[in-house]
């Protein structure tokens, strides 16, 4: 619930500009209070009329206008607020927001707030794909702004990709995340999950027994904490959870760019289980079957993105969390991974078959640390994901 919650709405000059109708009447219908501010653009997607009408508030407008200077400043007004959200944010807004440009009163308020900011982007599919667009995403997300969406769909322009800005829904879930209070509220954690897929050829590919479960619930309970959570999943059989940013992947490669390009976070938790392995070269034709019965692949070796990670220099999470999932020696092997990957944690499992850990309801875990190995008793990938998510709180809150 957003009960009182100020949430200062900035529409910015789009054709998504329609949704936020629907978004202001969302935020209300949970008891959030909701300050409209219109961009010129804005004027001509929506009417000033039908914003204040729906929010059943004064609408802002301009940064000249007198009589609101004498009302309320706009120093004042930026910061009246609990959540500054800007929907739609247009990719000019988006490159105001990174250069700092204050020549209006969305951009002038989006620089005098002390408050969280949020952003739902929406634009076309090659002007979100743009170079430009993406470095200035890169600025304002490492500036500390909360990115929802877009999401990928037929646009308005008639194009397909992404670009569509977020169902009001799924903006509302993100506002209530960001004005959460758990211990995590305001912390980014990312979570790998689910297996990778190594093409051999276009239809068949190497894959492995994850079934995704263990990061899903993770992803959870860390969501339940309060943080923003980044889930990047390969194609996983357990669903990713609602409430956080899925960044869906295929290959080991595509893990690597997807999980670097959502840096920087506060903790990472890997519990992907990664291919190590990918055809030296997949072929683009289906490999046809050859007299004599015998067939010969090569293999190139997979980028290791938890030891990556580990070991970056400039935006290393403080906390690195890696599993390791092993059939025989699990604590020695585990903790001699924990050294080469240079990461903090292990979370290390037995996944022998008889165990049925990988795919199964239950997990069995060591949790071995700077500090030596603790085991925990055999209980539900619910129950370790939120042992576990409480322990990364501590870490990441210094608590
Ligand atoms: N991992 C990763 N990238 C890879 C391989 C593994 O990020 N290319 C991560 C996994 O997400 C997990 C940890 O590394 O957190 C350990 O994975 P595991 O498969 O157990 O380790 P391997 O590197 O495959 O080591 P080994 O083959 O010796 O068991």
């Amino acid at each position: 619930m957003l009960a009182q919650r100020r949430i200062l709405l900035i529409i910015g000059g789009g054709i998504a500009a329609f949704k936020s109708l629907d978004l202001i009447r969302r935020l209300r219908e949970r008891g959030a209070l909701v300050t409209p501010v219109l961009t010129r653009a804005g004027t001509e997607f929506v009417t000033p009329l039908s914003v204040s009408a729906l929010a059943g508030e004064k609408l802002y407008s301009d940064l000249f206008d007198l009589t609101d200077e004498a009302e309320m400043g706009h120093i004042e007004l930026s910061r009246s607020a609990d959540l500054v959200l800007v929907a739609p944010a247009t990719a000019d807004l988006m490159a105001k927001m990174a250069q700092g440009h204050a020549d209006d009163l969305a951009s002038t308020l989006l620089m005098a707030t002390d408050t969280p900011v949020m952003i739902a982007p929406a634009m076309n599919v090659r002007m979100w794909e743009h170079a430009a667009t993406q470095r200035n995403l890169a600025t304002l997300r490492a500036d500390g702004i909360t990115v929802v969406g877009p999401n990928e769909g037929d646009m308005a322009c008639g194009e397909f990709g992404p670009g569509r800005m977020a169902e009001p829904l799924e903006i509302v879930a993100a506002v209530e995340r960001a004005l959460a209070e758990g211990p995590l509220a305001g912390r980014r954690v990312l979570v790998t999950s689910g297996p990778t897929h190594e093409p051999i050829d276009p239809v068949r590919y190497i894959a492995n027994r994850s079934s995704g479960a263990q990061g899903a619930a993770l992803a959870a309970a860390l969501r339940d904490l309060g943080a923003e959570v980044i889930f990047v999943t390969g194609p996983a059989r357990v669903p990713p959870p609602a409430g956080v940013t899925v960044v869906p992947v295929e290959t080991a490669q595509e893990m690597l760019v997807a999980v670097e390009s959502a840096l920087p976070v506060d903790a990472a938790i890997f519990a992907a289980a990664v291919a190590d392995w990918r055809m030296a070269q997949a072929s683009d034709r289906k490999m046809k079957k050859t007299k004599g019965g015998s067939l010969e692949l090569h293999f190139a070796e997979n980028p290791d993105i938890l030891a990556t990670v580990s070991r970056l220099e400039a935006d290393r999470p403080a906390l690195v969390v890696g599993f390791a999932a092993e059939t025989d020696d699990v604590i020695e092997n585990a903790k001699a991974k924990r050294q080469r990957k240079g990461c903090d944690w292990i979370v290390a499992n037995d996944v022998s078959h008889a165990t049925g850990i990988m795919g199964g309801q239950e997990n069995d875990i060591t949790l071995i640390t700077g500090d030596g190995a603790e085991d925990w008793p055999r209980m539900g990938k619910a129950d370790v994901a939120a042992r576990l998510a409480a322990r990364i709180a501590e870490v990441v809150t210094g608590a």
